[in-house]
């Protein structure tokens, strides 16, 4: 495994390994590998002749006051980890590399699909995802890419945006990895205290109530949000950043729950800023 930094050396290889005809399958990440990171992983090297994963806390899509410096970072411990899984080239850029003095191009995904959800109370956050994935499609020439459905808006808006350029890479949404007791893995777990670590658990247990309500044939989405946000709103340090039932593909909300509809989730606990989902019905696209 190698560690490459410079995105011009990055992509001259990622070009010629094409050229010799390998299949690059990509894992775009910001670090501090979890689970999660390694199913994405573990199934690119299934889908491709050459494994790439990238590591790259991104400034574009942080907002001011969120947690860009105190993000998690280790590139040893990410590097052990990522080689345990048979990557074999990890992309790890400078941002001043990515971002030099005076850049100036954005990629955009506009309308209701980026202004609602996490769109709405981080504002630039999706412009800065696909801008940076973009640039990462373009560097590493993946003809195949892995996310995790547990950004599930991300995943809809990347998606859109290579349909929309015509971008020739196929893009794959993987299931959440969860701990044993139902927590979604992420990286900004870590940021967790015991208890709030225990308090977190309201969002995996919102998605089995309103799973459970939906069985017994609830369908009104007011009433399932209502009491998912009495379970949440129980734990003392947990504020709710939003709490939606919403069309899969669309993002749009739905009033009556149906096959396509999907619980999202945005709660803080603490400082710390978490996310979770999952489809209401056992007939959906299960994530
Ligand atoms: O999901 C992430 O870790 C990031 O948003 C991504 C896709 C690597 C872009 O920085």
């Amino acid at each position: 495994m190698e560690i490459i930094r410079s995105t011009s050396e990055m992509q001259s290889r990622c070009l010629a390994l094409r050229e010799a005809g390998k299949r690059i399958a990509f894992v775009p990440t910001m670090g501090w590998l979890h689970e999660g990171h390694l199913s994405l992983l573990r199934e690119g090297r299934r889908r491709g002749d050459v494994l790439v994963l990238s590591i790259f806390v991104n400034p574009t899509q942080f907002g001011e006051n969120e947690d860009f410096d105190s993000y998690p970072r280790d590139l040893d411990r990410d590097a052990a980890l990522a080689e345990s899984v048979g990557v074999d080239l990890i992309f790890a850029p400078e941002a001043a590399d990515m971002y030099p003095r005076g850049y100036r191009t954005f990629v955009d995904v506009t309308g209701p699909m980026t202004e609602v959800l996490c769109g709405a109370s981080r504002p630039g956050h999706f412009r800065g995802v696909t801008t940076v994935v973009t640039k990462l499609f373009t560097i590493v020439q993946p003809h195949v890419a892995l996310f995790g459905q547990k950004d599930f808006q991300q995943l809809a808006v990347i998606r859109r945006m290579t349909g929309d350029l015509n971008l020739p890479v196929e893009v794959v949404g993987m299931p959440i990895v969860r701990e044993t007791d139902g927590l979604a893995m992420s990286s900004r777990n870590v940021y967790l205290t015991d208890d709030q670590r225990r308090q977190a658990l309201a969002l995996s247990r919102s998605l089995d109530l309103a799973r459970g309500l939906v069985a017994a044939g609830e369908r009104d989405s007011a009433r399932i949000i209502t009491e998912v946000r009495s379970l949440i709103e129980a734990e003392p340090e947990t504020r709710i950043d939003y709490v939606n039932i919403c069309h899969q593909d669309s993002l749009q909300e739905q009033p009556e729950v149906d096959a396509d509809s999907v619980l999202l989730l945005a709660v803080f606990v603490g400082q710390t800023r978490l996310i979770d989902n999952g489809h209401l019905m056992a007939t959906g696209r299960d994530s």
